[in-house]
């Protein structure tokens, strides 16, 4: 007789606690069954002092011997895997937790990648993310409580497309005292972080019949697709010592800039610059989207306002929450001239589907409470010492590599000498150090004219920064 599990895999969807797949192979069920629970200990399925279904029920799901099971069971317990006791039944034992495994150096990733760093890496200065140890729970679960218990029922249901009123009225006030912005919390529209506003803004350039958007000759390429699959097609402005040429703005409708800290680069736009941009935008019909993601920190001296302060009606301001207080939270704000608030909001639907209420009321508070200039300055100035110890660490073991760019953000540029980036990258990756090359960060209609490396200092939790900062000084050439 031919046996009917022979070379086949059978498969239970069984309910332990939660549910549980088991994959049985080969002949033998009672090993194969072993298998696949030690599998799904080690992999973490089954967590320690979980509770296992009774044998009689696990072999009726599984369509096997009762007996199968119970001797699985009983070896597993030898083997230290599960645990049983009268009256509490058989359980995952404490000690079958499954080891983490040892750290690895990464694996060499591309050079200029801008790929997430791989899991194996020991360090991470990959620009973009700020320290997010740092995220201030306490004082965000604070302005939860307080958020929550003032909220009038109308926040539990769909909202407005331009976002609570709540957040909307104190970021008017916060952005005009903060960053310069002329600002009324009815041109404000809230969003899912600055790529879901960019989307938006580029499906009304889209209706308004605008074709072409001028972009910076380096940036990021996930903003510029944003344009494209909207069916906007991009140019990159050319760039000189002083930054960004705003006098070569021609027929384009719009324009995407980083004035107050040029990403990744980091130089700020020159006032004659800002001037020139805003000249074009009134001359030709056009409008400057300012994409001011970290305006926040300057250390050097006062921040430089928004550009949007100089025409309102012509200058789309977005604002973000990414690196002020953490990408996860997936809030950004847009303010925009009066004639484009309306349909700004018309495109992002007719009620709020992208932000969650209780988020945004949080945020309100946390700004209103005072709790928000507290956290940015004290990360002001944590992000200012790492500046400060990457410029000294680099004058002390690498006096050769300058920093360019003003003092300010959370990321800095190393200038490499020609024709060593790529290998730069290669050789921290081997290490285990998580590097950008300057060059993933080009436009690509654009020429290569410099080798660097954008370093986000900010990156790092304080107990890793040390080290990675070391682990940079040791790569570099
Ligand atoms: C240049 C630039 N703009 C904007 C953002 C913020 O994006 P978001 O608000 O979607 O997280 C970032 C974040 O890394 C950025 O680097």
């Amino acid at each position: 007789m031919t046996d009917p599990w022979a070379n086949a895999a059978v498969a239970a969807r069984v309910t332990v606690g939660a549910d549980l797949h088991l994959e049985l192979r080969g002949p033998r069920l009672r090993a194969g069954l072993m298998d696949a629970l030690r599998e799904a200990v080690r992999t973490g399925r089954l967590a320690p002092g979980t509770r296992l279904p009774s044998s009689r029920s696990l072999a009726a799901d599984l369509g096997v011997a009762r007996n199968t099971v119970a001797d699985a069971y009983a070896e597993l317990v030898a083997e230290g895997w599960l645990t049983a006791r009268q009256g509490s039944g058989t359980r995952v034992a404490r000690r079958a937790a499954p080891r983490a495994r040892p750290r690895q150096a990464a694996p060499a990733v591309a050079a200029s990648a801008r790929v997430r760093p791989r899991r194996g890496a020991l360090h991470n200065l990959h620009p973009g993310v700020p320290d997010l140890g740092s995220f201030p729970r306490g004082e965000w679960l604070k302005a939860a409580r307080r958020a929550l218990t003032a909220a009038p029922h109308d926040a539990f249901g769909y909202g407005d497309p331009r976002g609570r009123i709540e957040l909307r009225t104190v970021l008017a006030d916060y952005l005009a005292r903060a960053r310069g912005v002329h600002a009324h919390p009815d041109r404000i529209v809230i969003c899912s972080g600055f790529v879901h506003g960019l989307m938006l803004m580029a499906k009304v350039l889209r209706a308004r019949r605008v074709r072409d958007v001028a972009v910076e000759s380096y940036g990021l390429d996930v903003h510029w697709n944003i344009l494209a699959d909207a069916g906007l097609r991009t140019t990159a402005l050319p760039l000189d010592e002083q930054g960004t040429r705003t006098d070569a703005l021609g027929a384009q409708g719009a324009v995407l800039i980083t004035p107050a800290h040029q990403f990744p680069l980091g130089g700020a736009l020159p006032p004659e610059r800002r001037a020139a941009a805003v000249d074009w935008a009134r001359r030709a019909g056009a409008l400057i989207l300012e994409d001011d993601y970290d305006g926040e920190f300057r250390y050097d001296r006062q921040p430089v306002g928004a550009l949007q302060g100089l025409d309102p009606e012509r200058v789309v301001y977005f604002g973000t929450a990414s690196k002020s207080l953490t990408p996860g939270l997936r809030l950004a704000w847009m303010v925009l001239p009066e004639a484009l608030a309306g349909e700004v909001a018309e495109a992002k639907g007719p009620v709020d589907w992208a932000s969650g209420a209780l988020d945004q009321l949080t945020l309100a508070e946390f700004v209103s409470s005072g709790a928000y200039d507290r956290h940015v300055r004290s990360m002001r100035l944590r992000y200012r010492r790492r500046r400060d110890q990457l410029v000294a660490a680099l004058a002390e073991r690498a006096p050769h590599i300058e920093v360019s760019g003003i003092a300010a953000g959370l990321h800095a540029v190393l200038e490499l000498p020609p024709g060593t980036e790529r290998s730069v990258v290669q050789a921290a990756a081997w290490q285990g150090l998580a590097l950008q090359g300057l060059d993933g960060f080009r436009n690509p209609h654009v020429q290569r004219t410099r080798d660097g490396l954008v370093v986000g200092y900010g990156t790092p939790t304080d107990s890793a920064w040390a080290g990675a900062l070391d682990a940079l000084c040791r790569v570099l050439p």
